[in-house]
């Protein structure tokens, strides 16, 4: 099994290089001052699996990034109880004044606010009224806004994924170590209805021993990564230098708590493969005229990126990307285990002498009795206030109960590592023939402890 010199592969500076000559996206980072230089196998510092919160009664809360979704999330922040937002930061001040504006009419003080260029949350991290700095910036500013917060005392929680390269997966595991700060990735689709319904079905053992799982990205994004707006301003860019499975976190986050990955197991190593590239180069000719600066791009990116996840203890996972081909959306979101199957989109559930024969049954009919107790206590409140349904509002009540009562989070930095990794490892497969690429153990042996998330 080779374990490839991958750093080399990823680095930063194809990507600086790839900006320059595409020209038309929001500048992207060089982080090269932040890369490791130590043996990622050396433990710095102590493992922060397991390791609580200090005790919060107020929780002071800081967004870096108020677009789309910094001010979706912002929402659910002002609907938990004992929440305060007192800072926030874009590089468009008008946008960081809009998130302002919405959190005095919440009836909070004005927050500060970060608007001096795209470091300007390296200022902001240094206050000393904040605990949580939440970022929801584009991809490659995830890992250095969680840095300077880590680096600078707060807990740090980040919107998917965490890291764009390996690098960057040990650079966050090694800081929250040694800082011993939380770092967190929001995986949102952890909490979902059926995701945590299916968990708790998992863990009271109705699929028996679960052996499979299939987990994906498939999104219709082709308008939005065309728009000379918000998203469409960086995240058509990676498509351009980039191949493999870019986003994995909100299909893997929920498949990886079914498996007890890093309760008892881990990623072991991957294989993948990518479909050729025609999805953005068919919309680009169809919709966008041709003088734009758009037409100066090449799309590398296959439209299609099937991956296969091995685990140490012998299951597979099928993780998929697909965001340039019309398509309904779908995470796929199945287990197939020794005792029954789940499978989503739609939600349906066959389990082993079921009395209705060889048939799925919807999920519904489960619901009573296997509802997860979040959603018990509220998800009507969720349904009413919350974003993507619901489990917006669910994650941010869970991490704020956790931080005021002194819990250890759900999800830790192990997760946001390993969950992320899939994107800097596919791509290498992809780029070798669908070679077998190995997961590091960003828990350094912490997998093997057995915990459960239920
Ligand atoms: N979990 C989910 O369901 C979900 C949904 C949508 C988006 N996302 C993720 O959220 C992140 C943001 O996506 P979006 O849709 O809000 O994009 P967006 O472009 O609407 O928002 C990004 C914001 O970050 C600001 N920004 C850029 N660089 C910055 C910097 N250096 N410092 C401060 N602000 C900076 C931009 O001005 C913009 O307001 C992405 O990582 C995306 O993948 C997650």
């Amino acid at each position: 099994m080779p374990d490839r010199p991958i750093d080399e592969l990823l680095s930063r500076r194809d990507l600086i290089k790839g900006a320059a000559t595409a020209g038309a996206f929001m500048a992207w980072p060089d982080h090269a001052e932040e890369r490791r230089g130590e043996d990622p196998a050396q433990s710095v510092a102590a493992t922060m699996m397991g390791v609580p919160f200090e005790r919060h009664e107020s929780v002071r809360v800081a967004i870096v990034g108020t677009g789309l979704r910094g001010s979706s999330v912002l929402g659910e922040f002002l609907s938990v109880d004992g929440v305060r937002v007192t800072a926030l930061c874009d590089i468009v001040p008008a946008k960081a004044q809009r998130a302002a504006d919405r959190v005095v009419q919440a009836g909070q003080p004005m927050p500060a606010l970060y608007t001096a260029g795209e470091r300007d949350f390296e200022h902001l991290v240094t206050r000393d009224d904040i605990d949580f700095v939440y970022t929801a910036t584009p991809w490659p500013w995830h890992t250095p806004v969680c840095l300077a917060a880590l680096k600078a005392g707060k807990h740090a929680g980040t919107e998917v994924p965490a890291a764009t390269s390996l690098d960057e997966c040990w650079a966050l595991v090694d800081a929250s170590e040694r800082t011993r700060r939380h770092c967190l990735i929001m995986e949102n689709c952890c909490y979902d209805f059926n995701e945590m319904m299916v968990n708790t079905m998992v863990k009271k053992g109705m699929f028996g021993e679960v052996q499979y799982g299939e987990a994906a990205y498939i999104h219709d994004l082709r308008s939005i990564l065309f728009e000379d707006r918000d998203e469409g301003l960086w995240r058509r860019f990676p498509h351009t230098n980039r191949q493999g499975n870019f986003y994995p976190t909100h299909g893997l986050g929920p498949v990886s708590w079914y498996l007890d990955i890093h309760g008892g197991d881990r990623f072991d190593y991957l294989v993948s493969m990518s479909t050729g590239e025609r999805g953005l180069s068919l919309w680009r000719d169809a919709h966008v005229p041709k003088d734009s600066p758009k037409w100066r791009e090449t799309y590398v990116e296959g439209d299609i990126n099937s991956s296969l996840v091995k685990t140490v203890r012998g299951k597979t996972i099928l993780l998929q990307h697909a965001v340039t081909t019309p398509t309904p959306y779908d995470r796929l979101n199945s287990i197939r285990g020794t005792k029954g199957v789940f499978k989503d989109y739609p939600a349906r559930i066959y389990l082993d002498g079921q009395k209705d024969g060889e048939a799925f049954k919807p999920i519904d009919e489960y619901q009573a009795e296997h509802a997860h107790p979040l959603w018990k206590e509220f998800g009507e409140r969720a349904r009413k206030t919350g974003g993507e349904g619901g489990m917006d509002f669910i994650m941010i009540a869970r991490l704020m109960r956790c931080m005021q009562e002194g819990l250890p989070p759900d999800i830790d930095v192990y997760d946001a590592a390993a969950w992320s990794a899939p994107w800097p490892l596919s791509e290498v497969s992809v780029k070798h023939g669908s070679v077998p690429v190995k997961f590091p153990d960003f828990t350094r042996g912490g997998w093997q402890t057995v915990r459960s998330r239920s």
